[in-house]
């Protein structure tokens, strides 16, 4: 089955708002979602919480999304964002489960679980990180990890909604380090996730769902990893932050 192609930047804690509108206008520029568009790849980014409205604003076709959510609607949660503050800005795309909130902020599969529902009930896109780490790699348990957090992440998820499920394979050890995993690992485990669709949601849903890999990804190694069957796309962090980077990463594709 032809899917398409997906292309997200995921900013992290970088870019000041000014900084992040200056990389909108150079998309405009540059007709970045033109050519996209003509390449049949999706392609967006999820800046600071602080920059989303901006960024939505001067985003000129991109999709924009959060980098987390609360799956509650408001209440006494110190620092987090809803899905109704997000509504309001017309933003409907949220990362979920990244590394880095399991690993600084203790961010367990349940949670991510109850933010997806969250999410997917609103009719929101949820993009679900999963990814070992380099002592799981290590130990041989990498497929053990991630069909636990594809099981508990996606519980309770209907085949519906799962459609509005993008999943991000990005092992931990991969992440910021320059060491990405070979395209050939990549496929390996994003088909396993696949298969892990199929079991829980049938056929149908398995293969219409987006799968992308994410990890040190580059202009020079983009390629490698979209020419493999069941790897739709990258979850880009370093490499997606400067416009000229992003429209690399976009003409290797
Ligand atoms: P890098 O591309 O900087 O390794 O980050 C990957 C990532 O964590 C995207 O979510």
């Amino acid at each position: 089955m032809s899917r398409k192609k997906f292309l997200m930047g995921n900013w992290k804690m970088n870019h000041t708002i000014e900084e992040a509108e200056a990389f909108c206008d150079d998309v405009k520029e540059m007709g970045l979602v033109k050519k996209a568009r003509a390449k049949s790849v999706m392609i967006g980014v999820a800046p600071s919480y602080l920059s989303l409205q901006a960024v939505r604003k001067h985003a000129h076709g991109l999709i924009v999304a959060s980098q987390d959510v609360h799956y509650a609607n408001h209440g006494a949660y110190t620092s987090s964002v809803s899905i109704p503050m997000l509504e309001e800005i017309n933003v409907d795309w949220s990362i979920v489960g990244h590394s880095e909130k399991r690993q600084y902020e203790g961010e367990t599969d349940l949670d991510c679980n109850q933010k997806i529902k969250a999410l997917v009930a609103n009719r929101f896109h949820a993009i679900y990180c999963v990814g070992e780490s380099a002592k799981e790699y290590d130990a041989g348990l990498t497929k053990d990890v991630i069909a636990m957090q594809v099981m508990v992440g996606l519980l309770d998820l209907s085949k519906e909604e799962i459609g509005n499920v993008v999943i991000a394979y990005e092992p931990v050890w991969a992440i910021g380090t320059g060491k990405n995993a070979s395209a050939e690992i990549a496929e390996d485990i994003c088909k396993f996730i696949r298969s892990l669709l199929e079991k829980h949601f049938g056929k149908v849903a398995s293969q219409k769902a987006l799968i992308l890999y994410g990890g040190s990804v580059k202009p020079e190694s983009i390629h490698g990893y979209l020419q493999q069957e069941d790897v739709d796309g990258a979850l880009v962090g370093g490499a997606s932050l400067k416009s000229q980077s992003f429209q690399e990463l976009l003409n290797n594709i």
